[in-house]
């Protein structure tokens, strides 16, 4: 995510500067769907290089989580009282900040209990969680609670109906990259989520498969077919992960040892496709649609810093000739601002139109 962030910085700056809010970038927000189990919220945990989210056997998640990644700058963050590292904040418990993870993570587990009770129930209403980082660009994603067909505890009898709604409201939204987890142990053939996928976005322009749990297949048996789309075609790719184990999160194996294991394990087990798996080319990959994403919204981001110039300057000709000023004039101190940027975006624009995109 981090070599998006001078780019988003840069014509955020621009807008900000030409007052345009509402031209802002609008990213797309990334929405996770799969089975129960499936590794779901293991999948935005490595992507985001944090731990902070309830994972386990059964259902954990069970209100969906919006999570809201916001960029500070270094220098902002440095003034918060030396606060050095990432902080997040929900909204159900207003200005009180979370440093430590571990936290975040309880919360999200006691505010799940307080709505749904603890008995595996579930709730529509989401949980909103933002994390402030340096390291993050301005991102949404969605956790959602799996697909599961037989109720437990006090779920409801209709529970996939309501699960499905769930699910169908965020990914219906034509703004969201859905990222759809089957796990490898799994017939990839009739991966619902796939098919989920495939009824809100026909064309495939918005869908990435994540296969996860290589290393849990039957002995003998590998992937190979899955991940080079000979068995079903992804258009935007199949993407196979080896995310922590339960045993793993008990022993609570730092994020960073989990991503060097599962490296090797690639290039031991896959040698030919390890550059095109695993959740760092997964994490490229998100990058890349992002920036696409941004490079298809340049041209009506530039008419629009364009036409508020023209205001701009119609505005200030209307106030009648410039007057001499022994230092400079308002007049040249504007049009030297909007020259400046008008250059900027411009560069932008050019730096991401030859950015290489497959
Ligand atoms: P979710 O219910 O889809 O959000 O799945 P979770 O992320 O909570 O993961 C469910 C369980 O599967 C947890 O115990 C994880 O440790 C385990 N798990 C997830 N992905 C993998 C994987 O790639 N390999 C292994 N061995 N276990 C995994
Ligand atoms: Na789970
Ligand atoms: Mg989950």
């Amino acid at each position: 995510m981090e070599s998006l962030i001078p780019t988003i910085n840069k014509l955020q700056d621009v807008f900000a500067a030409v007052g345009a809010r509402e031209a802002e970038i609008q990213l797309p927000q990334i929405v996770v769907v799969g089975s129960q189990s499936a590794g779901k919220s293991s999948v935005i945990e490595a992507v985001v290089g944090r731990d902070f989210l309830p994972r386990g056997v059964g259902i954990v998640t069970r209100r969906p989580l919006l999570l809201q990644l916001c960029h500070v700058p270094l220098n902002e963050r440095e003034t918060r009282q030396g606060r050095k590292d990432d902080w997040a904040r929900f909204e159900h418990t207003g200005e009180k900040i979370f440093e430590d993870f571990e936290l975040v993570r309880k919360e999200i587990e006691d505010e799940t209990d307080r709505l749904t009770g603890s008995n595996k129930g579930i709730a529509a209403a989401p949980i909103s969680l933002k994390i402030f980082s340096h390291r993050v660009v301005n991102l949404t994603l969605v956790d959602l609670p799996g697909m599961t067909k037989l109720p437990v505890g006090d779920q409801p009898t209709n529970i996939e109906e309501q699960i499905r709604e769930m699910i169908m409201h965020y990914i219906t939204n034509p703004n969201s990259i859905i990222l759809a987890v089957t796990p490898a142990n799994q017939d990839f053939a009739t991966s619902e989520p796939l098919k989920m996928a495939r009824d809100v976005d026909p064309e495939g322009a918005r869908t990435l498969a994540v296969l996860t749990k290589l290393d849990l297949m039957d002995h003998g048996t590998d992937a190979l077919d899955v991940l080079t789309g000979q068995l079903v075609q992804v258009k935007l790719g199949i993407i196979g992960v080896v995310n922590r184990s339960q045993a793993d999160i008990k022993n609570k194996k730092p994020i960073d040892e989990a991503l060097r294991d599962e490296e090797g394990y690639l290039v031991r087990k896959y040698p030919t496709l390890a550059t095109r798996q695993g959740t760092r080319y997964l994490a490229k990959t998100l990058n890349r649609l992002l920036m696409h994403h941004i490079r298809e919204c340049l041209p009506s981001l530039k008419n629009r810093v364009n036409v508020l110039m023209g205001q701009c300057v119609t505005l200030l000709n209307s106030y009648g000739e410039p007057v001499e000023d022994k230092n400079r004039t308002l007049l040249q101190i504007i049009t030297r601002f909007s020259t400046a940027y008008t250059t900027t975006i411009e560069g932008t624009a050019r730096n991401i139109e030859t950015q290489e995109l497959c």
